[in-house]
């Protein structure tokens, strides 16, 4: 007989391994791969060609029906991250850091929709019930018609939503669920698997829409969300520093919707409040313009959003300068520095640089490299951008600027927040009157020599 073979996999990603490794291959964490239990101890199955399976009946791709009827929670920045409100029998993850509000919002989320005729219910297997009572009483939600429930145990828990036949159910949080057919312990990489398998498959064919929890785990001691990300149709994850109080729910995946969308949230004393206008909150502390610090006129999703990045460029007492990076992509920023010493002649070796985006927001917009550059700039000659001015365009290797999309929404954006020019590739699409002054650059040489007269 064939030894079993010792399988491993991986708790952040789910990679599986025939041996054990420090590192995973497949997403690049440590310490996260663990040994699989094996399901069962029986003899290896035949070929699944040797059996006979039922024949499918296939169809063509013509439609009759109409698209899904969306429930609109009134929400505004949730319904918009999803698409436009929740489709009926639709899967989400919502995943974020422990403690960063993931149980609020979503109990919040849970009377809005329960409020706006859905059927919700509830699920805890965090806290219990009298604990989610007592905060739903600190949010003003009592009234809500959630039914609520706290049970860790998967079979119940299916049986319960097979005999309710709820519209919504919230299961908070997917690892502390518990299949009993799966051996292993809960938070493994099988359990998190199994469980989310087997809760969005049941809401599938009942048509229930199913929105699950997922910590975000550093030290691999359960499974990470992304074990699940690909079962489910919408993955979002909830975002923010813990010392802000502002949160950003992103959606990195969705099928029913545009991905790369943000909802603003503001974590106050009676939860999580909606913001609405996310420049006016980003850029509410600035001062005086200052060496380092320029603002840059984003796109998060379909929304133009106003934020500030922060350089500092001092000289290095270390051999190996530093290079800090909050907010934005490191290896970006190497590739700017790299531009900026080959093309322009500007040199940081020898210089710490830190760069930071202001508010705890994390930017993915490439149009902001010109942005970052003008930061750096502006840092290491000391002198600050003129008032009143933002900043956007993309960097090629060669030191040309690009134009990037929806230039019109952020002139509109800036605008709005009392801003009276930009500066912007040329070949932008500007359009005949922006209603503000446009200062138009080709290249990332003449911008240095235009702005800050070096280069
Ligand atoms: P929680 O939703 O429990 O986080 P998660 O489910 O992601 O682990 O949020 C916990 C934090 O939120 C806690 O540190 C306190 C804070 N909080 C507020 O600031 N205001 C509130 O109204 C509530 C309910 C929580
Ligand atoms: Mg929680």
């Amino acid at each position: 007989m064939a030894k079993t073979q010792t399988s491993y996999s991986c708790n952040s990603c789910g990679a599986t391994f025939t041996k054990w490794s420090g590192r995973c291959d497949g997403c690049g964490e440590w310490n996260s791969i663990v040994e699989d239990k094996p399901l069962s101890s029986g003899p290896a199955s035949k070929s699944l060609g040797a059996s006979r399976g039922k024949g499918l009946s296939l169809t063509d791709l013509s439609t009759e029906e109409a698209p899904p009827q969306r429930t609109i929670c009134g929400m505004s920045e949730l319904d918009r991250v999803l698409g436009g409100g929740l489709v009926p029998g639709s899967a989400i993850l919502v995943g974020g850091d422990p403690g960063i509000g993931k149980s609020t919002l979503l109990l919040q989320a849970a009377a809005r929709f329960s409020n706006s005729g859905l059927d919700t219910i509830y699920i805890s297997g965090e806290e219990a019930a009298a604990q989610v009572r007592m905060r739903a009483q600190r949010l003003g939600l009592t009234d809500a018609p959630v039914r609520l429930a706290a049970d860790t145990n998967l079979r119940n828990i299916l049986t319960t939503l097979d005999a309710e036949r709820p519209q919504l159910a919230i299961i908070d949080s997917i690892q502390t669920m518990w299949a009993d057919n799966v051996d292993s312990a809960p938070g493994s990489v099988s359990q998190v698997r199994a469980a989310a398998h087997e809760l969005t498959t049941f809401a599938k064919t009942r048509g229930i829409s199913v929105v699950l929890v997922g910590h975000v785990t550093k030290d691999g001691q359960i499974a990470g969300p992304r074990v699940v990300e690909h079962m489910v149709d919408t993955v979002l994850y909830f975002e923010g520093e813990r010392g802000h109080q502002f949160r950003i729910l992103r959606a990195v995946k969705n099928r029913f919707g545009p991905a790369d969308e943000i909802g603003v949230f503001e974590m106050t004393g009676g939860g999580l409040s909606e913001v609405l206008n996310p420049s006016a909150l980003f850029l509410s502390d600035r001062e005086e313009p200052a060496p380092g610090s320029v603002v840059f006129a984003g796109i998060e999703g379909t929304r133009p959003v106003l934020v500030e990045f922060q350089a500092l460029v001092a000289p290095s007492p270390h051999s190996q300068p530093r290079r800090s990076v909050l907010g934005w992509d490191g290896g970006r920023l190497a590739m700017i520095l790299a531009v900026l010493e080959a093309r322009c002649g500007i040199p940081f070796a020898g210089l710490d640089v830190y760069l930071n985006v202001a508010g705890g927001m994390k930017v993915s917009d490439p149009a902001a490299d010109l942005a970052v550059a003008a930061a750096l700039l502006s840092a290491r000659e000391d002198a600050s951008l003129p008032k009143d001015t933002v900043v956007f365009g993309e960097i090629s290797l060669s030191g040309a600027l690009r134009p990037v999309g929806q230039t019109e929404n952020r002139l509109k954006e800036a605008q709005k927040l009392g801003f009276t020019s930009v500066i912007a590739p040329a070949r932008s699409k500007t359009g005949s009157d922006p209603g503000i002054g446009v200062q138009k650059m080709t290249d990332l040489a003449g911008f240095v020599g235009e702005i800050f007269g070096a280069g």
